[in-house]
C-alpha cells in the first residue's frame, strides 16, 4: 500500500470508522479525527493525555468550509483566509451547532485552519469535511515534525500515520481570535502580527501578553496558557549570551554533563570537552524553527544532565521561537 492514492483511501476509511490518523502539515504533525464524531474526538484527548477544557483546531479542505462550523464568517476572516490559506494561520470564530462541544472544550468559539500540505489537503478533500487535530504529541511535550516522532511518542494509540516527510515550518500556527470586535493574537507563529495588521488594514489592539490578561478576564481559553509546554524531560535553561559561560562554569563545578545550543557567533567562547557538547545553530528564524523540535527531541536522548540554550535576539521575527523556548524552559 505504498501508492499515495491507496494510502489516502485507507486513511479516509479509518477516519470514517472513527479512528485516529496522524497527519502531516506545514507546521507540525496533527492527530486527526472526524470533527463531527464525539467518540472519535474523545480518543484524541485520551491518546494525548490532554485535559478536556483545552479545545482542538478543526482543519478544513477549503475556505468555503469555514461556514460548515462557524455561525458567522466576518469580513476579516475571509480576507485573512484568502491571503494566508492554505497556511499557518488559525482563526477563532463563533461556532455553530455542527461543532460538538468536546471539540471546543465547551466554549462558544471554534478554531479553524486550512493546512498547507499536499497530502493532507487531498485527504481533507476526499474526506469532505473537517478534521479536528491537535499536535500529535503527549500533552505538554514537544510537537512532532516527522512521522517517526509521532511513532515514537504515540505508538499504538494512533491507528495510522500518514507520512508526509518533515514539516516545512516546524512550529505551530499563529492563532488569531476573531470572535468579537477586538482581533488579537493568542499564539504567535510564523505569520506575524504585522502581516495580519497589514491585511486587515488596522493595528491589532492588544499585544500578545495583554491578550493573555484580557482572555483571563473574559475566561477565554488561551493556547499554551500552561506555562510549561513544548518541554523536554530533562531541564532546559534559556540564557542570554552573557549568562551562558558563567552558568556553564557553575554546572561544570557540579560535574554536570551539558548540551549547549548556541549561535555560530557565540560558539568560539565555549570549549567542547567530554562534559560539553556544542550544537551550533543558524541565526535565521526560519531555519531555526525548522530544526528546533527535532533538536530538542535529540538532546532529550543524550547522556547530558542539562540543555543550555542561548536566547534568540529580541527581534519580532524571533517572537514565536522565543515563546516556545520560554515555555520549554519553564519548570514549576
Ligand atoms: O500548527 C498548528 O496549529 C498545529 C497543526 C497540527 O495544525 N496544531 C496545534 O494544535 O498546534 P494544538 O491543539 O496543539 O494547539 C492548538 C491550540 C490549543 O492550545 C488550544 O487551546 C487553542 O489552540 N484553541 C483551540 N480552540 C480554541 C478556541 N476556541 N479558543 C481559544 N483557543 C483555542
Ligand atoms: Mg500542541
Amino acid at each position: 500500500m505504498n501508492k499515495p492514492e491507496d494510502v489516502l483511501k485507507h486513511a479516509v476509511y479509518l477516519l470514517k470508522e472513527g479512528k485516529l490518523v496522524a497527519i502531516p502539515t506545514e507546521t507540525v504533525y496533527g492527530l486527526a479525527a472526524d470533527a463531527e464524531n464525539p467518540n472519535a474526538i474523545e480518543k484524541i484527548y485520551t491518546a494525548k493525555g490532554r485535559p478536556h477544557h483545552n479545545p482542538l483546531i478543526i482543519h478544513l479542505p477549503d475556505i468555503e468550509a469555514m461556514s460548515l462550523y462557524a455561525s458567522c464568517v466576518p469580513e476579516e476572516a475571509l480576507s485573512l483566509a484568502k491571503r494566508f490559506w492554505p497556511g499557518p494561520l488559525t482563526l477563532i470564530l463563533k461556532k455553530n451547532n455542527h461543532v460538538p462541544s468536546i471539540v471546543t472544550g465547551g466554549q462558544d468559539t471554534v478554531a479553524l485552519r486550512m493546512p498547507n500540505h499536499p497530502l493532507t489537503l487531498e485527504l481533507l478533500r476526499q474526506f469532505g469535511k473537517g478534521l479536528a487535530a491537535p499536535s500529535a504529541n503527549r500533552y505538554g511535550k514537544i510537537s512532532p515534525t516527522t512521522a517517526q516522532h509521532v511513532q515514537e511518542e504515540l505508538g499504538d494509540s494512533v491507528d495510522y500515520i500518514l507520512d508526509g516527510g518533515s514539516c516545512q515550518i516546524g512550529i505551530e500556527s499563529t492563532i488569531l481570535y476573531l470572535a468579537d470586535s477586538k482581533p488579537r493574537i493568542l499564539r504567535q507563529g510564523s505569520i506575524s502580527a504585522k502581516e495580519i495588521a497589514d491585511t486587515l488594514n488596522y493595528e491589532l489592539p492588544l499585544s500578545n501578553s495583554n491578550a493573555h490578561a484580557h482572555a483571563k478576564e473574559k475566561q477565554i481559553h488561551v493556547p499554551g496558557s500552561a506555562l510549561s509546554h513544548y518541554a523536554p524531560t530533562k531541564p532546559l535553561l534559556l540564557l542570554d549570551k552573557d549568562k551562558l559561560v558563567p552558568s556553564l562554569k557553575t554546572l561544570l563545578l557540579q560535574n554536570k554533563k551539558l548540551d549547549i545550543v548556541c549561535f555560530t557567533e557565540t560558539s568560539p567562547l565555549i570549549k567542547e570537552t567530554n562534559h560539553i557538547t556544542i550544537h551550533k545553530v543558524a541565526l535565521d528564524p526560519k531555519i531555526y524553527a525548522y530544526n528546533l523540535y527535532g533538536l530538542l527531541r535529540d538532546l532529550d536522548k543524550t547522556n547530558s544532565d542539562y540543555i543550555l540554550i542561548e536566547a534568540p535576539p529580541l527581534f519580532p521575527a524571533w517572537d514565536a521561537i522565543r515563546d516556545r523556548l520560554q515555555r520549554a524552559a519553564f519548570k514549576n
